[in-house]
């Protein structure tokens, strides 16, 4: 392997500049040359990636967004638009290709593995929903920005005796709500893995009234549905006059945090090792703090599941 390539795609998360980092100095180290792609598989098809040095990257591991800036490419969806993403790399004598996103930047990934590109897939996205690694890049600064939200929120929601709906995000996955909520102590989290009355939820809000709590704080995550329609709901099913929040965007900026560099930089690097030693098809993650690898198509067959001890213990702790 003598020339790699690297792209971001899909949702941006805090951390993917960290791992971009740690792709191209790793490779620099072992003498390889390496490629940054712009705009994920819509730079890829249009050919618009240039080669990187030491300096390229440098001034980058604390920022967030990605340098490289990301896409969501419907044309690489079509294998027409594939095959003149491999032409690209074809074309340069790139032999290997490091995809740092989410799900859909996997399918793409799996995709071109079966077009013959030697493709290692690394874990970034905000809503820790791919299977084979506890944490994926940007799961931890989001939370983080989610929490001090949430903490902000709960100072007015006391103030005025409210009760708030946050709605977070995560389109499938309820990480972000359940972890959000463990940490910040809300009453109620609606995530999709698990089904919801509105009959429970009032009688949660009662309950929390009878024993004089001053608000309540809803977490829902953006897969169960629009908060402000649950808002609507229960404003017409109680005497509560709810108020909603959608944190949105916010969620995806911001400085990464130490947690997530670290994890970007040992992935990143891991990412290369594997290329190196001839490996493809892989995503690489941390499970128990070790580094480990799985192939990208059974990723991809995995489901994501939320951990039901937590779940139950963000009810037990919000009587
Ligand atoms: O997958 C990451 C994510 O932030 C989801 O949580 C969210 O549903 C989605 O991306 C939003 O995507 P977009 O920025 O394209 O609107």
């Amino acid at each position: 392997m003598k020339k790699i390539a690297v792209l971001t795609s899909g949702g941006d998360s805090p951390g993917m500049n960290a791992a971009v980092r740690a792709v191209v100095r790793k490779a620099l180290y072992h003498d390889i040359e390496v490629f940054g792609v712009y705009r994920g598989y819509t730079g890829l098809i249009e050919g618009d990636l240039k080669p990187f040095h030491l300096g390229s990257v440098g001034d980058i591991i604390h920022r967030g967004g990605t340098i490289l800036h990301s896409a969501r490419s419907e044309e690489f969806k079509t294998t027409e638009g594939q095959l003149k993403a491999v032409k690209q790399l074809q074309d340069r004598d790139i032999d290997g290709l490091v995809v740092i996103g989410g799900d859909g930047s996997y399918r793409g990934a799996d995709k071109l593995v079966e077009h013959g590109i030697a493709t290692i897939g690394v874990p970034g996205t905000i809503d820790n929903d791919i299977p084979g690694t506890d944490f994926t890049i940007g799961f931890d600064t989001a939370l983080n920005t989610i929490i001090q939200a949430i903490d902000k929120i709960r100072d007015t929601a006391t103030s005025h005796e409210r009760t708030f709906l946050i709605e977070v995000m995560g389109r499938h996955a309820g990480d972000l709500a359940l972890w959000s909520s463990l940490a910040a102590g809300a009453e109620t989290i609606l995530i999709p893995e698990v089904p919801y009355k509105i009959e429970e939820v009032i009688e949660r809000l009662e309950r929390g009234t009878r024993r004089e709590k001053k608000h309540s704080i809803i977490v829902v995550a953006e897969g169960v549905g629009s908060a402000i329609k649950i808002g609507e709901e229960i404003k017409s099913k109680t005497s509560l006059e709810p108020r909603v929040t959608v944190l949105g965007h916010l969620q995806r900026g911001g400085q990464p945090s130490a947690f997530d560099r670290v994890l970007a930089s040992r992935l990143g690097a891991f990412a290369v090792e594997l290329l190196l030693s001839g490996k493809k098809g892989l995503s690489v993650g941390i499970e128990s703090n070790q580094l480990v690898y799985y192939s990208i198509s059974e990723v991809l067959k995995r489901k994501h599941t939320i951990d039901e001890t937590m779940y139950q213990l963000s009810h037990h702790l919000s009587i």
